[in-house]
């Protein structure tokens, strides 16, 4: 499929894939050498609601994804997990994120961009007040935001 999509297009490809994907390891292999730029990690995990009322699930589909802060652990693990095994594939880190410093938890878990969702739902003004703050802390370290991913790896700030 990726491939398919990289011979059809000259654009920037980024496959997102769920933190639930089986063999992530093999998956990041299959999507890096189909050609992707970069892979988005992750998605929603499917949950599960019922209501006590009815004895009935909430949703038609019984199933349904959740995300939000709740997931953001889970997120980072596997953001961590991909990058080493993937030292250079670009990863969009994506779970749970909420503030700057969620953001830069998974930039020094290895991811070199994030993607932002629930926390959107609840503040469309969120990404402004986020790179301010972002700003603050690069100024307060001393340090590059760029340089800040895959930091927990290379021995940490101190380093
Ligand atoms: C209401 C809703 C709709 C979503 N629609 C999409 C979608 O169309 N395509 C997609 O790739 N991800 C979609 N997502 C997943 C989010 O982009 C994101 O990957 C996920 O919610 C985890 O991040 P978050 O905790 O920051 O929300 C949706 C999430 C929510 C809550």
């Amino acid at each position: 499929m990726v491939l398919r999509i990289r011979k059809a297009s000259q654009h920037f490809l980024a496959v997102k894939i769920s933190i639930e994907t089986p063999l992530l390891p093999q998956m990041l292999d299959i999507i890096a050498g189909e050609g992707a730029d970069a892979v988005c990690i992750g998605n929603t995990l499917r949950g599960l609601s019922i209501n006590i009322e009815t004895g009935l699930p909430h949703f038609k589909k019984i199933f349904a994804g959740y995300s939000g802060p709740a997931i953001k652990p889970l997120a980072l693990r596997a953001v961590w997990e991909a990058r080493k095994h993937a030292p250079h594939l670009p990863i969009i880190g994506c779970g749970g994120i909420s503030d700057e410093k969620d953001v830069i938890e998974f930039l020094m878990a290895g991811a070199n961009a994030v993607e932002i969702g629930t926390t959107h739902f609840i503040n469309p003004m969120v990404i402004p007040r986020i790179q301010s703050q972002l700003m603050d802390y690069c100024l307060e370290k001393h340090i590059a935001l760029s340089s800040l991913t895959n930091i927990a790896h290379k021995g940490g700030l101190c380093s």
